[in-house]
């Protein structure tokens, strides 16, 4: 495997943490999951823009524009030939004595590498089932930080529970996202999730979804729900990078609409299909 270092290509096994990357001591760094269909990367530009917003967010000096980086993943993808897959990218604040402050001298550190993916084909035939879990995380949920030790607790919850994902809440009235996705509620034909501010990840499937649903004439509305809601809807779905758009048949003891794959939820997923 060939890895992308700053601006060199290297070997898996030349590929070294130093103890005092900020990443390693801090989690001070941002990253990127970008997948790759036939070849190619899947809205780039999408995942690029968002990288450099959870860049200046954080205050990291690193200009994707003028470092080039788009061309560097092309010349990343090519030297390992991947036709489905995926690729991690991140980006830590640098080596630098273990000091809270930034430091002032410290050089950006960034890694670029495939990771395997394959689309989960079951789950997206057959839905799942996710479980609430309440929504413990810094309020800053709009930056890809590397800060990730409560979303992987509560993804673990839901393993442990025999659950797809975690669906996160703040308060009764306030269901947020998945633990790695965006969730989508369907009611009387309208798609309905949260508004991308603070409290969730803008998703790039996200932004994909609105696409579909603008170009398919179906509502899109921004609309915070509530958990008692979750009952009356008639068909419900997360999307990620790595899930796409996967129907959600059941939340805990509750049944979304029939308890099968619902009808938007398929044409959604037919959608997806055609835009890669
Ligand atoms: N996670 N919300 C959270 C908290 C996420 O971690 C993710 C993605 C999403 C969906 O974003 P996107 O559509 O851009 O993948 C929403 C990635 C896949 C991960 O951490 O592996």
């Amino acid at each position: 495997m060939i890895l992308l270092k700053n601006h060199n290509f290297i070997h898996r096994s030349e590929a070294k943490t130093d103890i005092e990357d900020r990443g390693y001591t801090f989690g001070d760094g941002v990253y990127e999951v970008i997948r790759i269909y036939n070849g190619a990367y899947f809205m780039l530009e999408y995942h690029l823009n968002r990288l450099q917003y959870s860049l200046n967010e954080v205050g990291i000096n690193y200009d994707v524009e003028s470092e080039d980086l788009e061309t560097l993943l092309s010349e990343l993808l090519n030297k390992n030939t991947i036709e489905d897959g995926a690729i991690y990218l991140q980006i830590t604040r640098g080596i630098a004595p273990r000091k809270h402050p930034y430091p002032t001298n410290s050089q950006p550190e960034l890694y670029a590498y495939p990771i395997p993916v394959s689309s989960p084909k079951k789950e997206q035939e057959q839905g799942v089932h996710l479980t609430l879990v309440e929504d413990l995380r810094w309020l800053r949920c709009d930056i890809k930080s590397l800060n990730l030790l409560y979303n992987v607790m509560v993804k673990q919850k839901a393993v442990d529970s025999g659950a797809y994902e975690a669906l996160l809440y703040r308060s009764k009235d306030h269901i947020t996202e998945g633990s790695s996705s965006n969730f989508f509620g369907i009611k009387n034909g309208k798609v309905l999730t949260h508004p991308a501010n603070n409290y969730i990840l803008n998703g790039i499937t996200r932004i994909a979804v609105q696409k579909i649903c603008k170009s398919q004439g179906i509502p899109f509305v921004e609309k915070v729900l509530s958990v008692d809601e979750l009952a009356e809807l008639d068909e419900a779905f997360i999307a990620s990078t790595t899930a796409e758009v996967v129907p959600v048949t059941k939340i805990d003891d509750v049944v979304i609409g029939d308890g099968t794959v619902g009808e938007i939820a398929k044409k959604l997923q037919a959608g997806f299909l055609q835009l890669i």
